[in-house]
Order: C-alpha cells, then sequence, then structure tokens
C-alpha cells in the first residue's frame, strides 16, 4: 500500500458535481476577474472568521506584501518574525523594503517566543515622535508571527506586546484556516491577518489565492486598492495614487471555494481525528518528540503532522522505501537561506530554531487518509526509532 504526503482527491471527488456547476456558472457569467463570485466568497470567508473585512488576493505571499504595505510597512522599518517557517513569510518583508529581525522560537510549539520578541524590543527606544527607533534609527513597526503547521501562536500576548509598543502585529495564518484561540479564528487577533489559499492548505483553491483578513475598515480599503494597482475607484476611473499589484483572486478560484468553505470546518475534524491517532501511537516512541500546543482552549489545525527526532534522514529514507511519502519541513532556519542573507538580522542567538529545523518530519495528514494508513506510517516510524536506538 503507497501512501502518498497529500492527496486531494478525498476533498474533491465528493463535491465534484458542485464544483463543476459552480465553474459552469463562472464561464456562462463571463466575469472572470472581481466580480459577484469574488465579493461573496469573501463575504462568507469574513462571516466564517467573524471578522469585518476580508480582502482577496492573488496568494499568501502577496496577502503579507499586500498587509505589510497597507499597514504603512516599508523601507527603513524593521519587523521582528520567527526564523521557522516557510520563507515567504520573511520574503514578504524584505519584498516591502523592509528588515526581518530574526527573534528565536519557543521549544514547545515552535512558533515566536513571546520572551524573545520582548528581548528584540530592548534593542530600540521610545523617539520623541513616538516611534520604537534602534541606534541606526531604523523604525520598529511590526511583528510578523506565524502559526506554524496550523498551531497558534500565543497571539493573545503578542496581541497585547504590539499594542502596549504601539506597533502593528500581523499574522501569517497560511498554515492555520480552522484554528482558534477562546472561540476565536486566528488571523482576527492581528492588525491583519494573512491566508494563503494554496491546494494543500486547510482551506485550498485549485490554483493559487490568499486572503488577508482586518478589522480595520480603512486598512481593508488601502489594501484592495493595493492588490488593483493602486486604483482609487472611489476617486474616479483611473485614478492611481499610490503603485500597487496586480493581485487578485479570480473568479473561478472563488467560485470553487465557495463551495469548499463550508466543508472546511469539517476536513479539519478529520485532520485532528487521523492527528489522535498518530499521538496515541507514537507517545513514548524512543528519539521522538511532536510538537505541543498547551496554552488554554486552544483549537489548532493539522495543516502538517510534524514529528521531531534526530533520526530523521535515515527515517525520510526508509520511509520512502516502505512506500510512504514524507517531507522534511524546514530544513534550515530562514536566516541560513541565502537569499535573505544581508537583508535580515539576527541580534541574538536562535538555540531553539537552530535545533529545531532539519530535525522535523512531516507525515501524511489529508482530509481522506484512513486511520489504518496512520497506524501504518506510525508503525513504521517506531520500528525505524526502535531499531536505532
Ligand atoms: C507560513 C506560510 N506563509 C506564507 C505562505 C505563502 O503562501 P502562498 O504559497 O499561497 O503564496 C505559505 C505557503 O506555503 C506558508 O506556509
Amino acid at each position: 500500500m503507497r501512501i502518498p504526503f497529500v492527496d486531494l482527491t478525498g476533498q474533491h471527488v465528493p463535491l465534484r458535481t458542485e464544483i463543476d456547476a459552480a465553474v459552469a456558472r463562472v464561464i456562462d457569467a463571463g466575469c472572470f476577474i472581481g466580480g459577484s463570485e469574488v465579493a461573496a466568497f469573501e463575504e462568507e470567508f469574513a462571516t466564517a472568521l467573524d471578522v469585518p473585512h476580508a480582502v482577496s488576493v492573488a496568494s499568501g505571499t502577496d496577502a503579507l506584501v499586500v498587509a505589510l504595505r497597507a499597514l504603512g510597512v516599508g523601507p527603513g522599518d524593521d519587523v521582528i518574525t520567527t526564523p521557522v517557517s516557510f520563507v515567504a513569510s520573511a520574503q514578504a518583508i524584505v519584498r516591502v523594503g523592509a528588515r526581518p529581525i530574526f527573534a528565536d522560537v519557543d521549544a514547545f510549539d515552535w512558533n515566536l517566543s513571546p520572551a524573545a520578541v520582548a528581548s528584540a524590543l530592548s534593542d530600540y527606544v521610545r523617539a520623541p515622535d513616538g516611534t520604537l527607533r534602534a541606534v541606526d534609527g531604523r523604525r520598529l513597526a511590526a511583528i510578523l508571527v506565524v502559526h506554524i503547521f496550523g498551531a497558534p501562536a500565543d497571539v493573545e500576548l503578542l496581541a497585547s506586546i504590539a499594542a502596549e509598543q504601539r506597533i502593528f502585529l500581523i499574522e501569517d495564518a497560511a498554515q492555520a484556516f480552522g484554528a482558534t484561540v477562546r472561540g476565536a479564528s486566528v488571523g482576527g487577533f492581528g492588525d491583519a491577518g494573512c491566508f494563503s489559499l494554496f491546494p494543500t492548505k486547510t482551506l485550498g483553491a485549485m490554483g493559487d489565492g490568499g486572503v488577508v483578513v482586518t478589522r480595520d475598515s480603512q486598512a481593508a480599503e488601502r489594501m484592495r486598492r493595493l492588490r488593483s494597482h493602486g486604483a482609487n475607484a472611489s476617486a474616479g476611473n483611473e485614478v492611481y495614487e499610490q503603485v500597487g499589484y496586480n493581485s487578485r483572486l479570480d473568479a473561478l478560484q472563488a467560485s470553487v471555494l465557495r463551495v469548499k468553505l463550508p466543508h472546511a470546518e469539517a476536513w479539519n475534524e478529520e485532520r485532528r481525528a487521523l492527528a489522535d491517532g498518530y499521538r496515541e501511537r507514537l507517545r513514548g516512541v524512543p528519539g521522538l518528540s511532536l510538537q505541543q500546543c498547551p496554552r488554554d482552549q486552544v483549537s489548532r489545525v493539522f495543516h502538517q503532522f510534524v514529528v521531531r527526532g534526530t533520526r530523521r534522514f535515515s527515517a525520510h529514507a526508509r520511509l520512502r522505501d516502505a512506500g510512504i511519502e514524507t517531507r522534511e519541513y524546514y530544513l534550515k532556519p530562514l536566516n541560513e537561506q541565502v537569499a535573505l542573507a544581508g537583508l535580515s538580522r539576527v541580534p541574538r542567538p536562535l538555540p531553539c530554531a537552530e535545533s529545531v529545523c532539519g530535525d522535523l518530519l512531516a507525515l501524511p495528514i489529508f482530509p481522506g487518509l484512513t486511520h489504518e494508513m496512520v497506524k501504518r506510517v506510525a508503525d513504521e516510524i517506531a520500528a525505524i526509532c526502535t531499531s536505532e536506538t
């Protein structure tokens, strides 16, 4: 029995008739960019998250870029962020002309550590204009937190730190659609929350897509302008007051997402049940540890189920030989990526990030994966780890 890392047919086959009808509706209407499908999807997405504004864009990466720009983050600014993420989180900061400042993660949940953020903050002092400035004059503009693998970071604490310091909190919730803290959806705690609709995400399109959510109606308006070349529609046709992007979710994707959105919670429940199966079987396996999510009333999602263990390399290869596909996320902390060298700063050592990265293995988890398959993957891993102790 071959077990793929991800298989989307479990989501799409049961909905195929509805998806076909939605696509046909868009083709018949002949409106492919913007229009009622996109507007309806944005409204439904905002309702699902219980936030007032959802602005769709062309990808999760663009969601971060548009959010940062809309909040006025740009050249001369610093943004404190995590080194344990997909490269897009830090690249977005660089793309708006700002500089990522990497602070360490916590050892238990692999998310940005509020204590490390507090320590990074001590490098800045309050200037007469009320901003936080480093000795070289750079402004500290924001904290960009990532909910890695679907486990919420401590957004309540980070939001209060950001508010106290009068800087922005931006949530990279690309991997966390459906996760909640005290019943409130992640993405809604910061000044902006950014989601990826990449097909494998917990809510995925049939191509690229992204959404920014915000409670700030003026920021939402700036996001809408930025995604469409900086056009200020309310000032009349062809009025461009800033340089923006062509970054729109297209109507075909919106129509498919509208079919999928009502099923996302059930799919997340299915992923949680599969994760329970992994956790039960992997408990106590020598050399292996799991991502923890210990805070009260936190309901995570499992975009990925990731194990940490020093025997990852041989486990990856041996699982492949057994017909089980896994992925190595993340091989190095972002500060070690060549693309970010010279464009970011590491003010303090990152021992947790360095020890976590390179030691992680993501296991198959997706709607449609069976408990029998989970058992097989877990048993193989347990056998590998036990044989190598
Ligand atoms: C944490 C994180 N941020 C941002 C992104 C970028 O999203 P997209 O691929 O939709 O541009 C991803 C996508 O994998 C991600 O995992």
